[in-house]
């Protein structure tokens, strides 16, 4: 099904957003996992670090890559000849925001095609900033996300930083 690209800020990357990986790597022949600039949100990982988390935790996917991209998310596509979006809806509160995006990106481009995937039911409610919350107060992120995210975590929080 040709080469689809998995857009996020992935700050950090949790089994929510691995069990779309996973999945969208049955469905195409190459999943290209792209951090790029969410405006409205600060980041907690640099791009660098996400890369580093993501590239770790998806390295057992031999059609799964991992890169970053500045500006539209269109013409990073154009600039990989992938012409299909993923995206993994976890509720209803997700469809107005994903609704907008994939309209934006299809007027912004004709050709691109936007692929929902619904979370698995284990992970609905599960997002990067909960993760956030719960570790920056010292709880367990052990079932949310793998463990080298969950060391990465710890250490920033030791060090004070903040989002
Ligand atoms: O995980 P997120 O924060 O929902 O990811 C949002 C992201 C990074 C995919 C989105 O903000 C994006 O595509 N940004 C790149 C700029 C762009 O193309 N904007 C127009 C479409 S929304």
């Amino acid at each position: 099904m040709g080469i689809a690209v998995y857009p996020g800020s992935f700050d950090p990357v949790t089994f929510g957003h691995l069990d779309i990986v996973e999945r969208g790597a049955k469905v195409f022949d190459k999943v290209i996992v792209a951090i790029g600039k969410n405006r409205a949100k600060s980041s907690l990982f640099s791009i660098d670090e996400r890369l580093e988390l993501l590239q770790t935790v998806t390295s057992n996917f031999p059609n799964v890559e991992v890169d970053s991209f500045n500006g539209l998310l269109v013409d990073y596509m154009k600039s990989k000849q992938a012409n299909t979006i993923i995206k993994g809806l976890r509720a209803i509160s997700d469809f107005e925001y994903e609704l907008q995006m994939a309209s934006i990106n299809k007027k912004l481009d004709d050709s691109i095609e936007t692929f929902f995937m619904m979370t698995n039911n284990k992970y609905s409610y599960l997002s990067s900033s909960i993760v956030k919350d719960i570790a920056k107060y010292g709880a367990t992120v052990s079932d949310l996300v793998p463990l080298v995210v969950e060391d990465a975590l710890r250490k920033k929080f030791k060090n004070g930083n903040s989002f």
